[in-house]
This record gives C-alpha cells, sequence and structure tokens, in this order.
C-alpha cells in the first residue's frame, strides 16, 4: 500500500517538475538520482520528504489554475482579492489549493445567504452588542499578524473568540437548522453562566461511560445556541459550528518553542510515552477529575510504568472553587507545583498530546520535537486535513481507553512508528508554518469579507468576545 502510493507521488512530483521546466536537460546531464528513485523503504527521513515534495510541487502555480481548482472544490467563484491571496501564498510557499476546512467552515453561511443575504451582517451587528474590541489570542501580536495581510481585506468586522472553547452551540447539520438559524433567539448569547451542556447534544465519546469534562463541568461556559458567524481556535463538530483560524506558532506560548533543538539520536530514545503539564480539565466538583483526560492519563501511567512516564505537574486553581477539597486532589495525584525542562521530553520517543480545558496548543510544537506523537482530543483545529492520524500522528481515543495498546503497537512496529514520526515532523516544519497560518488565516477572512459585503457596506470596527466576566 505505502509503496504504491509512493509511486503515486513521485509520478506527480516528476510530471510537474517537467511541465514548469522551462529548458530540457541537455542529455549530457545525469538524471539527478534523488528525483528519480525511491528512497529505499527504510529511509524514513527521505520517505516523509519526498511525501511533502510531491504535495508542495502537487499545488497550483498560476492563478487560473488556482482559480480553477477553488471553483471546483467550493462550486463558486474565488472571493474579491483572491488574486492578491494568491500571490501572498506564492511568496510565502504555503498552500494554494488545499483549505477545504475554510470551505465546510462557510458552506452554511452560503447556503443560509441564498435564503437571506443580510444574514450573515446581521448576525455580526447583533454580535456587536455583546461583545467588546481589545486584546485576542493572538496577544500584544494580534495587529502584527493582521497587518501583514489587511491592506488586501475591505473594510471588515469580523468576531474573533478570545478564548480557547468553541462558543456557537448550532448543529447546522440537525432538521430544519437553516428555519432555526434564520430566527436567532438567544437573548444572552456568549454570556459567562452556566449552561445545561445536555441541550448541546454532543454526540457521546466511545463508550458510554464516559464524559469528557466539557460535558461534565465545562470550564468557562459562554455558549450561544444561536448561529453566529465566529472566528475560534477549536470546536467538537457537528455540534458547533464556530469557524477554525489558526493560533499562532510564534511567539505564542501555547506551541511550545524548545530552547534548543533534539540533540538525543532516536535509537537511545526511551520507549515510553512521556507527558508533563497542568491539571488543566473542567472545573473540579467533588470526584469528577476522576473523568478528565488528564487525570486518566496519570492513572493509566501508574499502571504501566514501563510504558509510561506521566505527570501532572501544576495545579490549576482557577478550576478548583465550591465543592473542590485542592489538598486531596494534590495529594491524590502528587501535583508538586515542580516543572521540568520542556526538553526532557528529548529523551523520549513517545510525546502525548492530551485535551486540558480545551485543545493543548502543544501539537505542532510536539511533532517539531522529534518524537512521535500520541494525539488524543475531542476538538478540531484548522489543520486537521493537513495533519492525518495514522500518517503523521498515532490517533488515541478521547476516554484514552485504546492508550496502551497504541503504545504497544509502536513498540512492536518500530519502522513504521518511525515513518508516521518524520511524516508529522516534515509536515509540522514544513507545511504548518507560521506563514501557512497567516495564508489560511487571510484566506478565511476573504470568504468573511465576501459573506459580509453581500449584507450592504463594509464594517466599521473589529470586535470580539469578552473575556472575562
Ligand atoms: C538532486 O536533488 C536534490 C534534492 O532536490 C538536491 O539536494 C541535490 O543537490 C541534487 N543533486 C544534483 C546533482 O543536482
Ligand atoms: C474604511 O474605513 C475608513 C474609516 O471609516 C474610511 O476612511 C475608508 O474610506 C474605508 N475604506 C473603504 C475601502 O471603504
Ligand atoms: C429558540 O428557538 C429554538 C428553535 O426554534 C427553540 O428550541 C428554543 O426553545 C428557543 N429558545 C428560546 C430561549 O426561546
Ligand atoms: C512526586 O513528584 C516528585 C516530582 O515532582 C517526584 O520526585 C516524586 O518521586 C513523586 N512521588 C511519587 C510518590 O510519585
Amino acid at each position: 500500500m505505502l509503496t504504491a502510493a509512493l509511486v503515486v507521488a513521485s509520478t506527480i512530483l516528476v510530471l510537474i517538475l517537467q511541465a514548469h521546466s522551462p529548458t530540457v536537460p541537455s542529455s549530457s546531464t545525469p538524471p539527478n538520482d534523488s528525483t528519480t528513485t525511491l528512497p529505499r523503504p527504510d529511509d524514513a527521513a527521505a520517505r516523509a520528504r519526498l511525501a511533502v515534495d510531491a504535495l508542495l510541487a502537487a499545488q497550483s502555480s498560476t492563478l487560473p489554475e488556482a482559480s480553477a481548482r477553488y471553483t471546483l472544490r467550493n462550486q463558486r467563484a474565488t472571493p474579491p482579492q483572491y488574486d492578491r491571496w494568491f500571490k501572498f501564498a506564492q511568496e510565502k510557499k504555503c498552500l494554494v489549493d488545499n483549505y477545504d476546512q475554510i470551505r465546510r467552515d462557510f458552506e452554511p453561511f452560503y447556503q443560509l445567504a441564498e435564503r437571506n443575504p443580510e444574514y450573515f451582517r446581521a448576525m455580526i451587528e447583533r454580535a456587536s452588542k455583546h461583545v467588546r474590541t481589545g486584546d485576542t489570542a493572538y496577544g500584544s501580536n494580534w495587529l502584527g499578524t493582521l497587518g501583514r495581510f489587511s491592506q488586501s481585506l475591505p473594510n471588515m468586522t469580523f468576531l474573533l473568540n478570545g478564548r480557547d472553547e468553541p462558543r456557537v452551540a448550532f448543529n447546522y447539520r440537525a432538521p430544519d437548522a437553516s428555519t432555526t438559524a434564520l430566527s436567532p433567539n438567544d437573548s444572552t448569547p456568549f454570556v459567562f453562566q452556566p449552561l445545561d451542556v445536555s441541550r448541546l447534544k454532543l454526540p457521546r465519546f466511545y463508550t458510554n461511560s464516559y464524559e469528557p469534562s466539557v460535558l461534565l463541568a465545562t470550564a468557562k461556559p459562554g455558549f450561544t445556541t444561536d448561529f453566529y458567524p465566529m472566528l475560534s481556535m477549536s470546536k467538537i463538530s457537528p455540534c458547533f459550528s464556530d469557524i477554525l483560524f489558526p493560533i499562532e506558532v510564534s511567539p505564542h506560548t501555547f506551541t511550545g518553542r524548545y530552547a534548543y533543538p533534539d540533540n538525543i539520536e532516536w535509537e537511545d530514545k526511551i520507549s515510553k510515552v512521556y507527558w508533563r503539564g497542568m491539571s488543566n480539565g473542567g472545573m473540579i466538583i467533588g470526584q469528577n477529575y476522576h473523568q478528565f483526560a488528564r487525570f486518566k492519563l496519570v492513572d493509566i501511567g501508574r499502571e504501566h510504568p514501563d510504558l509510561m512516564d506521566v505527570a501532572i505537574t501544576r495545579f490549576a486553581e482557577t478550576l478548583c472553587e465550591e465543592g473542590c477539597n485542592r489538598d486531596a486532589v494534590r495529594t491524590e495525584y502528587n501535583i508538586t507545583d515542580s516543572s521540568q525542562p520542556r526538553e526532557d521530553l528529548y529523551k523520549y520517543k513517545y510525546a502525548m498530546d492530551v485535551d486540558g480545558t480545551t485543545f493543548s496548543g502543544r501539537f505542532l510544537g510536539l511533532l517539531r520535537s522529534g518524537s512521535l506523537v500520541f494525539k488524543s482530543t475531542l476538538f478540531e483545529e484548522y489543520f486537521i486535513d493537513w495533519l492525518r492520524p495514522f500518517e503523521h500522528y498515532i490517533p488515541v481515543k478521547a476516554d484514552l481507553s485504546d492508550l496502551v495498546q497504541q503504545i504497544r503497537w509502536a513498540n512492536d512496529n518500530p519502522a513504521e512508528a518511525r515513518l508516521i514520526q518524520q511524516r508529522g515532523m516534515e509536515m509540522a516544519k514544513r507545511v504548518v508554518t507560521d506563514d501557512q497560518n497567516d495564508c489560511y488565516f487571510f484566506a478565511a477572512l476573504l470568504e468573511w469579507a465576501r459573506l459580509q459585503e453581500m449584507g450592504g457596506e463594509g464594517g466599521r470596527y473589529l470586535a470580539r468576545i469578552r473575556n472575562e466576566m
């Protein structure tokens, strides 16, 4: 299977290189073996490089080509200023064609626009009564981020969720969703208040006994049940309908920068899963934390010290109020508020990525670290089409019930495990970069601008959801 896929990929690569080559190489030029010969099956690094080479080579290289592919995928013409986006994407060496997440996120809004072209704009106006302008998840750098491409955007108003939870608890796939959407009736959207999460009709996850902490005791409820356009960093489909945007890789602390590069050979790394982190999850009430993913991770680690080295190092004070016995929790899980260098991860072949209050924000950093990532999450981020389970990381169920089995698989199949690790690292280093994040954000805002313009003149301000209350 793998070999066949690589043959196809390498064929595409060669064809495209020929198509764009202005001169035919003279017959005296020896063929370049590294582009015409498949790497040895055991050369994981070369195979990973080739996969990314093929992905990049397959991108549209001219505006007409990019526009044609856009139209095929989206079934509508490119948005205004797409030519400027294309130029930007070329300059930044971004992907040009693979933005299906943007298409999926905006599709229901385009469908609603057919029934009411003013809907998108009206919902922004409506939201602006409940939000304020200010700093965002991008911290002090967000104006810098936007400044790299804002000159190519019309005046517009967009709603940026300053928290890492999704906010738009609306299932657009539900029967009559479009009719429901067109008559919004949530009088207190995005407000910090207890919300009966059973109303959200989240799907049950993996096992009947498992309730993720976002359902049990969400840390900061602030949902709306109306269908607002809202840029958020994560969501759970289909019960949330936020529009995803990228968190910044740098200098945002979430993703984790390492002080120095990986300095331990793969063969010298310990074949265990490593994880350190805070006790983030939901609000701790009584014993409910035993259900939170990070606590479960430590429970499993205690049963399998031969496979895992995991520990909660810091206690999340803000998630412990009434009904929470912090001393008991600290003692039970040996939470000593000691910190260890992030680079300790280099000693281990395997890294764990597990949700805190929402997505961990560490995934890209972990992929770059040099360890194979085991990822368990309920949440989608903007890159889910690019970084795929089994290809770039090992997926683990949300209740972690298959974690031990997946670690054993990696130990039993070291060559395959190494290939997945190399592929994930190559994608994170060469494709899902800061520049790529800019390209994604810019592309999403072009769709936003078009939908907003359908409802009248350009917007007047930038706004975001309240971060506190
Ligand atoms: C062959 O291609 C590889 C990768 O594209 C490059 O690093 C190398 O320098 C090339 N070798 C020659 C002889 O052109
Ligand atoms: C954008 O808004 C500013 C300030 O309101 C205004 O001066 C400018 O003319 C607007 N630009 C466009 C293209 O509408
Ligand atoms: C809003 O409308 C939905 C569907 O039409 C309905 O189920 C819900 O009860 C309404 N909510 C309020 C607060 O009226
Ligand atoms: C508790 O954690 C500390 C480090 O934070 C460690 O040195 C110690 O061995 C742990 N104790 C137990 C019983 O696991």
